[in-house]
């Protein structure tokens, strides 16, 4: 729960069971998304106070909260997409899932060297897709300023795979 904010937006984020898979708790961000108030006021939190050149979204739901991030912040957006999704020269990073591997990608020439950069995500969950996107942000010669998410399943504890970083989760569940 939250306290002491102007929209009580938490109400908007609805529990979808088993979804994608039984025994699965899907946290549905749609309703947040669709009312004007809340979307904006969590663009706002997500990047407040932080001091960045880029913000990096992550496919999907983060380019939803990344882009308007971007926007108002007057910095440039650049996505990371899951593998095979961009055209020009990548760099990839894998990761494990529960079943299998992942493989994300972002543009090799997506920053300039030492730019800073927020990263951007709608749900930290085992933290393997944000510590992935952290490595090529690093590779591709940026500086990772912060990682802000909307929301973070605390029980799996992804923060502990981001160190030393900046860590902002606008709910804990
Ligand atoms: C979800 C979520 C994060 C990631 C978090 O994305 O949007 O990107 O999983 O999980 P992790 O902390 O365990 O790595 P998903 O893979 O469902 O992609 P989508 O947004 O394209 O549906």
């Amino acid at each position: 729960s939250r306290v002491g904010v102007v929209t009580d937006w938490s109400a908007l984020i609805r529990d979808i069971p088993d979804y994608p898979k039984p025994g699965i708790l899907f946290k549905d961000i749609t309703p947040l998304l669709a009312d004007h108030a809340a979307f904006t006021q969590v663009v706002d939190e997500l990047a407040d106070g932080l001091v960045f050149d880029k913000v990096v979204g992550i496919e999907a739901r983060g380019f939803i909260l990344a882009a308007p991030v971007a926007y108002r912040s007057g910095a440039g957006f650049v996505p990371v997409r899951k593998a095979g999704k961009l055209p020009a020269a990548t760099l990839e990073a894998s990761y494990d899932l529960e079943y299998g591997s992942a493989t994300i990608e972002v543009h090799a020439d997506a920053f300039a060297p030492g730019e800073r950069v927020l990263i951007v995500d709608d749900v930290l969950a085992t933290g393997g897709t944000a510590e992935a996107t952290v490595e090529l942000v690093r590779r591709a010669g940026a500086e990772v300023t912060a990682v802000s998410f909307l929301m973070e399943l605390s029980f799996l504890s992804g923060r502990d795979r981001l160190p030393g970083l900046e860590v902002r989760a606008l709910l804990s569940v």
